[in-house]
């Protein structure tokens, strides 16, 4: 038999031979009893217990106060796994998360590791941005939460579910809102597809805030759903908890990607060299090299021919996740609407055209008038300044204008006096300029104070928003010294930092600053809310 050696209570750096450690340990598992692991104690909390034996550091460092090293959206999951080696299990739960607060999760990181720690949350699949890799993660972490703790009754108790919220306020609780109508706002000619869709609120009488983010439960391409139905070879009304087949599959599951219980199904009803690769794929590993581009109808076809039982097929299954967007309007320049601004995803995988389920929804399936669920994701950090006289300096490329556009109606809504400077970037000037006729007419009244564009087609060199940046360097040093905030919404994975980068040297050149002051400059705006993003 083996013996798992219990997680310690002491941080590392607590100066204890390993024998002195050992002790400790026992003694304070023995005082506090072990339920679902351990968090280790802080120096603080060590001296306290053991006064004279350590001394208490002049500051109270809280494990989570050092900036969550792991979450840049960029950094692969196993880096993350590894930047957060040797954390308690929520942190190292949280380090599992692809994105840092984007809240489709409707938490934000650390709290959903807190909740899933606490087991108040049961769900390991909310992650959007991780997907697959995320939910895998968990689950072998979860599965460490479960087999290091004695079961003691707290331990094995049910955690009372958190209270509902109101209608619309929450994934949990959606509201109903009507579809009014959408237009297209790239030219002819574009090689993007983004849709300014408007939402009526009136009947349902939801409100929200600039800044805040709107959650959509959408519905899967029907064409797709008669093709997995065609591959399952089951009857689209097969009876499922009171509802057909079709109906599950049209708005109840996720159709993309497969998951791993999907193909440890296919596992349980085929043999040989298959049953072999289904149990391969289950366990995440990728014997032909092809489950980044498996999504369901995808996984059917290489495992033709299995006619799984349509209720066990279901029960593999994800369920359908909602997809939050930036709110583009301000409530007081358009009541009871609200309006989203969406890029449609459509990419091609060998001859088959897949479809992002939400953003094709609200870009051409759903219809005026028809009927969707939805709800307000309130923003964290990601708000107009409270006063109205500050200068705020918004870069926002592609989609990433949408919240910039409310914070305008907002400011001119309210006769906020604070001067306003937009960078809006996109690939080229007669196709892609989103919401030109308003931006220029704001412009021309004053509202916007500068209007600072970036091309990235029109021309040979590629512009972005951080090559203005820099060339306004001087303009861009001069109206933060005046107590600007400045805001970033859009890519994640590239543009955001690039802008930051930006900002940090324009900082380093024109407040005539070393690069470690400049860095240490832009912190202070984002720890003072001066600085702050909106990405995805
Ligand atoms: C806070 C926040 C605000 C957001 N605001 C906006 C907004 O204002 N406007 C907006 O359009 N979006 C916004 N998004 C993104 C939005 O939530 C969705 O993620 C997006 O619309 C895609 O969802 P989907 O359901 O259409 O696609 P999904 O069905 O989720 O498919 C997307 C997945 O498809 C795959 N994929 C996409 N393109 C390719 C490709 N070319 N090749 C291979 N695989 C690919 C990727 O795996 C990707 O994760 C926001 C996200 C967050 C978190
Ligand atoms: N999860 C999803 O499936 C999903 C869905 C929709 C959008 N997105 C992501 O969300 C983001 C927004 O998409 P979008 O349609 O609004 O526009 P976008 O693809 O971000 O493009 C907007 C502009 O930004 C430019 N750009 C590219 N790289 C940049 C960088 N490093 N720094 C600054 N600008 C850069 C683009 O130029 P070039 O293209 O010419 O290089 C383009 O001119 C994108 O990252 C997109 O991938 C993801």
């Amino acid at each position: 038999m083996s013996i798992t050696p219990l997680p310690s209570f002491l941080p590392e750096t607590a100066p204890f031979t390993p024998q002195q450690r050992a002790w400790l340990d026992g003694l304070f598992a023995g005082v506090f009893g072990l339920e679902g692991g351990v968090t280790p104690l802080s120096k603080q909390d060590v001296a306290k217990l053991l006064p004279g034996l350590i001394d208490a550091p002049d500051e109270a460092p809280e494990e989570i106060d050092d900036g969550a090293p792991w979450h840049d959206p960029a950094t692969p999951l196993s880096e993350r796994m590894k930047l957060a080696e040797g954390r308690p299990l929520p942190r190292r739960m949280m380090a599992a998360m692809a994105q840092q607060d984007c809240g489709q999760c409707g938490y934000n990181c650390k709290d959903y590791a807190d909740v899933l720690f606490s087991k108040k949350e049961k769900r390991l699949n909310l992650c959007v941005p991780g997907g697959k890799e995320t939910a895998r993660m968990l689950k072998q972490l979860y599965q460490e939460l479960e087999s290091g703790a004695p079961k003691t009754d707290a331990a094995t108790e049910e955690v009372a579910p958190a209270p509902l919220a109101a209608p619309g306020r929450s994934r949990d609780n959606p509201i109903t809102a009507t579809l009014l109508s959408r237009y297209r706002l790239n030219k002819e000619g574009s090689e993007k597809e983004t849709w300014h869709v408007e939402i009526d609120l009136a009947e349902c009488g939801l409100d929200y805030e600039v800044g805040d983010s709107f959650g959509v439960f959408p519905a899967n391409d029907p064409g797709l759903v008669d093709a997995v139905l065609q591959a399952l070879e089951a009857p689209p009304d097969f009876p499922i908890g009171g509802r057909t087949l079709r109906e599950v599959l049209t708005d109840g599951v996720s159709l993309s990607p497969a998951p791993d219980m999907l193909f440890q199904l296919i596992s349980y009803i085929t043999g040989g060299e298959r049953r072999q690769k289904a149990k391969a794929l289950a366990e995440g590993r990728d014997p032909d090299g092809d489950t980044a581009v498996l999504d369901l109808l995808a996984a059917l076809q290489k495992f033709a021919g299995i006619r799984p039982d349509p209720e066990a097929f279901i029960e593999a299954l994800d369920p359908l996740q909602p997809r939050v967007y930036s709110i583009s309007s301000s409530l007081k320049s358009n009541p009871g609407r609200v309006s989203l601004t969406v890029d449609a995803v459509r990419y091609k995988v060998n001859d088959r055209t897949r479809l992002g389920v939400a953003s094709t929804f609200l870009a051409g399936r759903v219809k005026s008038g028809d009927k969707l669920r939805v709800y307000v994701q309130k923003a964290q950090h990601f708000a107009l300044p409270a006063d109205p006289n500050k200068p705020i300096i918004m870069i926002g490329p592609g989609t990433g204008v949408a919240p910039f556009r409310a914070f305008l109606q907002e400011r001119i809504a309210t006769k906020a006096p604070g001067p306003n400077w937009l960078y809006f970037g996109h690939q080229r000037s007669d196709f892609d300029f989103f919401y030109e006729d308003e931006l220029k007419a704001m412009r021309r009244a004053g509202h916007l104070t500068r209007l600072t564009l970036a091309w990235s087609r029109d021309g040979d060199e590629k512009i972005y928003v951080q090559h203005r940046m820099r060339d306004d360097g001087r303009d861009l040093w001069a109206w933060l010294e005046r107590g600007a905030h400045i805001y970033v919404c859009g890519d994640a994975l590239r543009m955001a930092k690039d802008v930051e980068r930006a900002l940090i040297d324009v900082v380093a050149v024109h407040g005539k600053r070393s690069p470690e002051d400049a860095a240490r400059y832009v912190e202070d705006l984002k720890k003072n809310d001066r600085y702050q993003a909106d990405v995805y």
